[in-house]
C-alpha cells in the first residue's frame, strides 16, 4: 500500500515521541512492504511561533490531503497568558473541528508485563481493559456564547449538545462494544444538568437498536470513584467532551502512566491519532519521554486509519515484547536506570522487523 501519513509533532515532548513513532511506522513499511510517506507540518505553539496561527492554512490543507494524521502534543507555557485563540491548544481544537473528528477512542488496559506498574494494587487492576469513547467536537469546548465580560470579572462557557450529536457518538460506542465485551456505561450528570438528561434519554433510545449490548448509566463523580476502585468492571465508557477528557487521564494513571495511552479521533475524512498525554514541558528535550502512547497510536492508525490489521497487531506485539524484556522509561520504571525514548523506540522497531504473522487458528 502507498499511504501518506501527516506528522504534526507540535510542542514539548511532541517532536520526540512523534519521531519515535515515525521510526516504528517506517519499520512497519519495510517489514510488510508498504510505502508510507510522512510529510510534516506545524501545529500548536510551534506553528504560532512560525506563522502566528496555531493551525496554519497549509497544515489544514495537508491534513485534508493525508490518508491519516499522527500528532505528538500541543501546549507551551510560553503562551499561558495568551487569549484562548492564541494558545497552542487552539490548533488542536481547530483541527478536530475542521475535520469533524467527533469520535475519540481512548483504550486503556493493563499491559502484559506492567501489572504492578500503576498506583493500584495488582489484584484491583487485574483484567482492566476499557475503552473511553469521548465526544470530541461539542460540549463546553465549543459552545457559544463564551468569553469574559468587559471588566474581566465574570466569564462564561456554554454546554450544549444536540440529539444528533449524542446519537452519532452513542452509535460509535455501541458498535465498539460489539467488538468487545458488549457493555456500554454512559456517563453523565443527569441529576443536575439538562444536557445530561438529553444525553441519557438519547443514549437509551440508541441503545434500543443494540439489544445485544448491555447499557448502564453512571454519574460522572461515581464513575471517577469506580474507576479507581474497580477499573476492571468497565468495558466501554461513553461520555461527553469534558468528562471524557478528565476520565481518560484518570484511566491513564490507573494503568501505570498517561504516557502509555494512545487515541484515535475519527470523523468522516482522514482520522487523527495521538497519544493522550500532553506536551510535558518539564521533561521536553531530555529524550526521556515514554514513546509508547505515540507508538500505540501508530497501531491504532494502522488499524482504524489504513485498515491494516496484521500490521497493527505487529506494533502491539512489539510493545508487549519490549515491556516483557524489562525495558522501562522513567515514568514506569522501578529500577534506577530507565530507558530513553530512542532506546525504547529502537527495541520496539526491532521487534516489528522480526515479527512473523502467525496464521489465526479458526475453530
Ligand atoms: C486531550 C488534551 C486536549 C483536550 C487539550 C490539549 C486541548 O488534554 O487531548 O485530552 O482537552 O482535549
Ligand atoms: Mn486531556
Amino acid at each position: 500500500m502507498n499511504a501518506s501519513v501527516l506528522l504534526l509533532p507540535g510542542d514539548g515532548i511532541g517532536p520526540e515521541v512523534t519521531s519515535a513513532a515515525a521510526s516504528v511506522l517506517a519499520a512497519v513499511g519495510s517489514r510488510f512492504g508498504h510505502s508510507f510517506e510522512t510529510p510534516t507540518a506545524a501545529i500548536g505553539g510551534d506553528a504560532l511561533k512560525k506563522t502566528g496561527h496555531a493551525l496554519p492554512a497549509e497544515t489544514l490543507a495537508a491534513a485534508r490531503a493525508a490518508n491519516a494524521i499522527l500528532l505528538g502534543a500541543v501546549g507551551d507555557p510560553a503562551f499561558e497568558r495568551s487569549e484562548p485563540d492564541r494558545r497552542p491548544e487552539a490548533g488542536l481544537l481547530a483541527i478536530r473541528r475542521e475535520l469533524g473528528l467527533f469520535a475519540n477512542l481512548r483504550p486503556a488496559k493493563v499491559w502484559q508485563g506492567l501489572e504492578d506498574g500503576g498506583p493500584l494494587k495488582p489484584h484491583v487492576l487485574a483484567g482492566t481493559d476499557l475503552l473511553v469513547v469521548r465526544e470530541l467536537t461539542g460540549g463546553l469546548y465549543y459552545g457559544e456564547p463564551r468569553g469574559f465580560d468587559d471588566e474581566h470579572s465574570a466569564a462564561i462557557n456554554t454546554l450544549r449538545y444536540t440529539r444528533g450529536e449524542i446519537e452519532r457518538i452513542a452509535r460509535v460506542a455501541f458498535e465498539a462494544a460489539r467488538g468487545r465485551r458488549r457493555r456500554v456505561t454512559s456517563i453523565d450528570k443527569a441529576n443536575v444538568l439538562e444536557v445530561s438528561r438529553l444525553w441519557r434519554d438519547t443514549v437509551i433510545a440508541v441503545g434500543r437498536e443494540y439489544p445485544d449490548v448491555a447499557l448502564d448509566h453512571m454519574y460522572v463523580d461515581a464513575c471517577a470513584m469506580k474507576l479507581a476502585l474497580a477499573p476492571a468492571s468497565f468495558d466501554v465508557i461513553l461520555t461527553e467532551n469534558l468528562f471524557g477528557d478528565i476520565l481518560s487521564d484518570e484511566a491513564g494513571a490507573i494503568v501505570g502512566s498517561l504516557g502509555l495511552l494512545p487515541s484515535a479521533s475519527l470523523g468522516e475524512g482522514p482520522s487523527l491519532f495521538e497519544p493522550v498525554h500532553g506536551s510535558a514541558p518539564d521533561i521536553a528535550g531530555k529524550g526521556i519521554a515514554n514513546p509508547i502512547g505515540a507508538i500505540a497510536s501508530v497501531a491504532m492508525l494502522l488499524d482504524h486509519g489504513l485498515g491494516l490489521r496484521d500490521e497493527a497487531r505487529a506494533v502491539e506485539t512489539a510493545i508487549v515484547r519490549t515491556l516483557n524484556a524489562g525495558l522501562r522509561t522513567q515514568d514506569i520504571a522501578v529500577q534506577k536506570k530507565a530507558a530513553t525514548t530512542s532506546e525504547m523506540a529502537a527495541a520496539i522497531r526491532d521487534h516489528v522487523l522480526d515479527y512473523r504473522v502467525v496464521a489465526a487458528i479458526r475453530p
